[in-house]
């Protein structure tokens, strides 16, 4: 058996292990013959490698085509970033080897790359407030979440609804249907011909996805118009959305029926960062510096500083839009998931997280990679041999749909 990346596999070969796609359906079973209409489908799906018969599988899998330099280095400011972390724990252990490549294969070496700051001068002794009793203070009001996400999910919610239905209330915003028409047409779904309605792309992709997908979009258009200085948003969105569709991949792997709640709460799982980065600017920039300058990471600071993390600001959004409690679960506790009521969702999205700051894919802020839950991640029961894989899957995904960011 020999495992051969998609885009390597030739028509005739015989499949050795069977393939599903992200929600656990059955692509190709065993001991079939690979036809090129099963290559394209593979791709869709993000299927990044598959087993096929032949020659023994690999036994280093580490890619001997990169430059040893290139890979030390890599390895060097890897470390640094994962000083909260044990690198001898077996997934940590894990992650890390294939961090390692991902940077060198993305030009991501330079452990500042994918961070966005400009240097200002610190105070010598920040201010510590205390943010929720500042909130009523300054009687900030949070922002609303869009009427259109409340009228989807009332008419997805009864099963009388038709795809015209369902198409009517998207259309009454036109920066969610331009959306959703870029992601049905992006080559994530790779579709022979263009979508131009959301009706027909409803039929296609499904009412819980469009859900799902119009639910995040809403809520991070709201904040689109932060200025640079605070903070690089295409940065911030990159990291939502690689969080949000590895925490869909793992949600899969472990055949939870929650895909689509794990896709939204990867997506939103940071959304109480930029609350802090817009109505306190000043204060989340003293906090940054000094996490920077103390090399802590940046949530504990948040709580030293403000009395609450980021986590705890996008829990009480979650209450005040009144937003399913499993997102509010996920949210809140993706810095400590053993602490959460559903533990197993709140820790894939911890997980998802730990992992896309290793590889660097975007920013929300933090500049080192979180700690490991251990009580949490030993309550998953997974094993770290399913990383590579997974993470193929998700980093495939994430390719074909990052353009959508791109608005
Ligand atoms: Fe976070
Ligand atoms: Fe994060």
């Amino acid at each position: 058996m020999e495992a051969v990346q998609t885009d390597r596999l030739k028509p005739g070969q015989i499949l050795a292990e069977e393939v599903r796609d992200i929600n656990g359906r059955l692509l190709l079973a065993k001991g079939n013959e690979i036809q090129s209409n099963h290559i394209r489908i593979f791709k869709i799906w993000g299927i990044s490698e598959v087993n096929v018969a032949g020659a023994c599988r690999r036994k280093d899998k580490f890619d001997s085509r990169l430059d040893p330099e290139l890979v030390e280095q890599a390895a060097e400011s890897l470390k640094f970033l994962c000083r909260h972390v044990d690198l001898e724990h077996p997934a940590i252990k894990e992650i890390f080897k294939i961090a390692v490549q991902f940077r060198c294969r993305h030009n991501l070496v330079d452990p500042e790359g994918n961070l966005y700051f400009i240097e200002r001068e610190m105070p010598h002794e920040a201010q510590k407030i205390n943010f929720l009793e500042e909130m009523n203070r300054k009687k900030i009001i949070l922002p609303e979440i869009p009427s259109v996400v409340f009228e989807l999910n009332e008419v997805i919610a009864n099963p009388m609804s038709s795809a015209e239905q369902i198409a009517e209330v998207v259309n009454r915003s036109p920066s969610l249907t331009a959306l959703l028409l870029r992601i049905v047409n992006s080559s994530f779904y790779s579709f022979p011909s263009k979508i131009d309605k959301v009706s027909h792309a409803v039929t296609l992709i499904g009412t819980r996805e469009i859900s799902g997908l119009a639910l995040g979009i809403s809520i991070l258009s709201i904040f689109r118009n932060i200025p640079k200085e605070i903070i690089d948003m295409y940065s911030f969105l990159k990291h939502s959305l690689a969080c949000a569709i590895l925490s869909r991949v793992f949600a899969a792997h472990l055949n939870s029926n929650q895909t689509e709640q794990l896709f939204v709460s990867g997506l939103l799982h940071d959304l109480g960062r930029l609350i802090l980065y817009i109505y306190f600017p000043n204060e989340s920039h003293n906090i940054i510096t000094r996490s920077r300058n103390e090399s802590r990471l940046l949530y504990k600071v948040e709580k030293e500083y403000l009395e609450c993390d980021h986590a705890q600001v996008g829990k009480q959004l979650m209450e005040q839009w009144k937003l399913p409690m499993i997102l509010e679960n996920n949210v809140c506790y993706h810095h400590k998931p053993s602490d959460a009521q559903q533990p197993i969702p709140a820790t894939i999205v911890h997980l998802a997280d730990l992992i896309v700051n290793s590889l660097g894919i975007g920013s929300s802020g933090e500049r080192f990679v979180p700690h490991l839950d251990y009580d949490a991640w030993e309550n998953l029961e997974l094993s770290p041999s399913c990383f590579e894989k997974v993470i193929g899957q998700a980093t495939h995904q994430f390719k074909a749909l990052e353009t959508i960011l791109h608005v």
